[in-house]
């Protein structure tokens, strides 16, 4: 990443024309993770690169770079499709406000693991520090007129901030995860004043009606806000309207991208006499990888018949390494995917291939086309948008199906997935037979009701409908 310093922003077009600009203003996105490299995983970074090179903005968040001191100025990146602006962490704000209190505070705790919350005092701390150090820099760049769109869980006190200093713009939340009900955020010593931050926005977007009743819940029960019609919440002297936006993907970009890819994947990935079941997730505790390699463990040990004609092949790249709950379920995935292949597999067939690495979107996609299942059975997720990338890339005429987490956010819109409670290990494995067996004719009436929620649905749906709400 080339990086300059660039202390205040000059005009840019955003979509609307130069009238249309100073009527609108800019939008602008803000988010921990900015994009950099070929292969963005996470929800997050994919929905938003999508909406930015549709809607136009600048894009602000953390460069990745570890400094020794903070230089406190946003510096722009020249060397990508849109606008992108980064400041630098220092190696103790990386260690306590992102991987401190982001990530083993706020993360655990969102996605109901209250077991593994590391509360401590310094997390908290750095994670305001931060946060206020980032309103500073925003401050010096932002127009009375911009639309201010900050995103998920490493940056929910910044509206609070940015109003201390001033700013009057219309200000939006969206959280890219789930959010808690009113008991699970009491394990927060300071749950009040996430009700407090959230307060501070105009909108506060969730991923599902799920999520925003959990967060109207929090507010009125933990903040004592009052509820009033339209989702709208009353507290003190502010007012924020709590809503669903789920988030999406390109579907007819994504489904174009697939077509183009099944025939240039590498050759012995697609074998006449095998089927393939696929799972993508950032290797993270939330997303039930080791009981989807139960599963198949138990629906191999049932079905001899389907030795040497099924295997799954699970990509999970690693992330926020170092943090003890991470290398954990690294571990334990590694053991499990050893214990399945140790006790199935013989020379001419290995059951899971377990890749630990990043995989080209495009390959992804063309990997997606290919399979006859996607396992995409999250314990806790805000949306998933694999279940959305595996739909849209299916051959209408001869769909895979897709197994899908009753916790995911996706399953509120994708209910004609065979849904599966991912703690239910004999269940999953009974949805692989039912799938792997499923009638073409039941396949493409679920792949067709699936594809209509896509493609009306899609990310500039999403994008939309939270910017219109924004106003
Ligand atoms: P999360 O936001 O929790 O990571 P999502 O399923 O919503 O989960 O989004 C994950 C995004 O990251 C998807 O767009 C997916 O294609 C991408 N992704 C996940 N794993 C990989 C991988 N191994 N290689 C490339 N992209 C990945
Ligand atoms: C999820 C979060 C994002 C985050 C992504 C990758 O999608 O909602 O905010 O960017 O995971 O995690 P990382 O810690 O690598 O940014």
């Amino acid at each position: 990443m080339q990086a300059s310093a660039c202390p205040t922003l000059p005009p840019f077009w955003n979509g609307y024309g130069r009238e249309g600009r100073a009527r609108m203003g800019r939008l602008i996105c803000i988010s921990n993770r900015i994009p950099s490299g070929p292969n963005p995983s996470g929800g997050l970074v994919v929905a938003l690169h999508d909406t930015i090179k549709e809607t136009g903005g600048i894009w602000i968040g953390t460069s990745g770079e570890i400094v020794d001191t903070p230089d406190n100025t946003l510096h722009e990146i020249t060397d990508g499709p849109f606008r992108r602006m980064a400041f630098d962490l220092t190696e103790a704000e990386q260690e306590n406000y992102y991987f401190g209190f982001s990530n083993q505070v706020l993360w655990p705790l969102f996605h109901g693991r209250t077991d593994l919350l590391e509360i401590h005092a310094e997390y908290l701390d750095s994670y305001k520090e931060v946060n206020r150090r980032f309103a500073k820099m925003l401050i010096e760049v932002i127009e009375p007129e911009d639309r201010i769109w900050v995103h998920d869980y490493h940056l929910i006190p910044l509206a609070l901030y940015l109003r201390q200093l001033g700013a009057k713009n219309r200000m939006g939340f969206f959280l890219h995860t789930p959010f808690p009900n009113p008991i699970t955020l009491h394990a927060l010593p300071n749950a009040e004043d996430v009700c407090e931050w959230l307060a501070n926005y105009e909108v506060v977007g969730m991923q599902s009606e799920r999520d925003a009743r959990a967060a109207i819940a929090c507010l009125t029960e933990i903040a004592g806000a009052q509820e009033l019609a339209g989702g709208f919440v009353q507290l003190g002297e502010r007012q924020c309207r709590v809503a669903a936006f789920p988030i999406a993907i390109d579907a007819q970009e994504f489904r174009h991208l697939a077509e183009e890819q099944i025939d240039r994947l590498p050759a012995g990935v697609i074998k006449p006499d095998r089927q393939l079941i696929i799972g993508v997730d950032r290797l993270d505790y939330t997303k039930g990888v080791p009981q989807r390699f139960k599963a198949f463990g138990e629906f191999l040990s049932r079905h001899e018949e389907w030795h040497r004609h099924v295997s799954l092949i699970q990509i999970s790249p690693p992330t926020r390494e170092g943090v003890e709950a991470y290398d954990n379920i690294r571990e334990e995935t590694e053991h499990l995917s050893g214990q399945v292949n140790g006790q199935f597999a013989d020379i001419q067939w290995a059951p899971i291939r377990f890749i630990n690495r990043p995989v080209p979107r495009e390959t992804l996609a063309g990997l997606y086309r290919a399979a006859q299942i996607a396992l995409v059975t999250p314990l806790m997720d805000g949306m998933n948008l694999v279940a959305k990338e595996f739909v849209a890339a299916q051959n209408p005429e001869d769909p895979g199906v897709l197994i899908l987490s009753q916790f995911a956010g996706a399953a509120e819109q994708m209910d004609d997935a065979l849904i599966v409670n991912p703690h239910d290990i004999e269940q999953m494995a009974t949805a692989i037979m039912t799938a792997l067996a499923m009638p073409l004719q039941d396949r493409r009436r679920r792949h067709e009701a699936l594809m209509d929620v896509l493609l009306t649905k899609d990310v500039s749906w999403w994008s939309k409908g939270f910017l219109t709400a924004l106003g």
